[in-house]
């Protein structure tokens, strides 16, 4: 039985984004998947990671949050709201995240998600992580909303290439193990359009919701964003000279 985890972070429950993970939903109950949910905004999650989520031990000195949440797995006292995500995550086999792009990221909701529920020492440490990732075998996938157009998000785009803006996000995943899937977009969604325009644009989403069902069915045919191996890299963490290059984060060139 394939269990999918849906992730939305986009406060209002009447926008595209939350219609189309509903429609990812949707398409995986009908392929008879377990679905989980989590609706960062509905559920309140709080993104901020601070020492007042770890009532301190005695004697414990300043607040360094690695050791915090280690210790805190450790003693069966992670924040109840992580531990519910942790318990959502161990049970997926597939992640997809729906967000807009906020100021050429995800919503902070999001980054805060990542910041507290990967929890240090124990979904990841030093010595897993990467290609000994402990979510390895499992698959992430980003749906995302632009209110920039397809041009504006292109490589050459003025609003910088969406992929790119992407790859940190991906590459969280990828620390973790996870494969990252190619990202589905939808662009040039918002509530601008001159009144022509209104219904091609209505119709623009209609069709990416149907969509979804084919993207669903064929998740595991998906193409997937190409990262480093552990092996491409010397002892002293930079990429071997004969090894490729995917992306412009690591490259050989400075
Ligand atoms: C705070 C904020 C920042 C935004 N920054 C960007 C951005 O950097 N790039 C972009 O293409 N759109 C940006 N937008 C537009 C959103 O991506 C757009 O409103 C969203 O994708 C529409 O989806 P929705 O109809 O589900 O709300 C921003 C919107 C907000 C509210």
């Amino acid at each position: 039985m394939t269990t999918t985890l849906i992730v939305v972070a986009h406060p209002e429950i009447r926008s595209f984004n939350h219609a189309w993970a509903r429609a990812s939903a949707d398409a995986s109950l009908g392929l008879g998947h377990d679905v989980l949910w989590s609706d960062l905004n509905s559920m309140c999650f709080d993104p901020v990671e601070r020492a007042a989520h770890y009532p301190p031990a005695p004697g414990t000195g300043r607040f360094d949050p690695l050791k915090a949440q280690e210790a805190a797995s450790e003693s069966g006292r992670l924040p109840e709201d992580v531990l519910a995500e942790v318990e959502k995550l161990k049970k997926a086999d597939r992640v997809i995240f729906h967000f807009p792009l906020w100021w050429f990221a995800p919503p902070g909701i999001l980054k805060g998600w990542f910041d507290r529920v990967l929890v240090h020492g124990l979904l990841h440490d030093i010595d897993n992580r990467f290609d000994r990732g402990r979510f390895r075998g499992r698959k992430a996938l980003f749906c995302v909303t632009t209110g920039a157009s397809a041009e504006e998000s292109a490589h050459d785009g003025r609003e910088g290439n969406a992929r790119m803006l992407l790859w940190p996000t991906a590459m969280t995943l990828r620390y973790m193990g996870y494969t990252v899937l190619a990202p589905e977009f939808a662009h040039g969604v918002h509530g601008y359009h001159p009144e022509a325009e209104v219904a091609e644009f209505e119709d623009r989403l209609r069709a990416t919701l149907a969509r979804q069902n084919s993207l669903i069915a064929e998740f595991d045919k998906r193409s997937e964003i190409q990262f480093n191996e552990d092996t491409d890299f010397g002892p002293d963490g930079r990429l071997l000279p004969d090894r490729p290059s995917y992306s412009k984060f690591i490259r050989h060139q400075p």
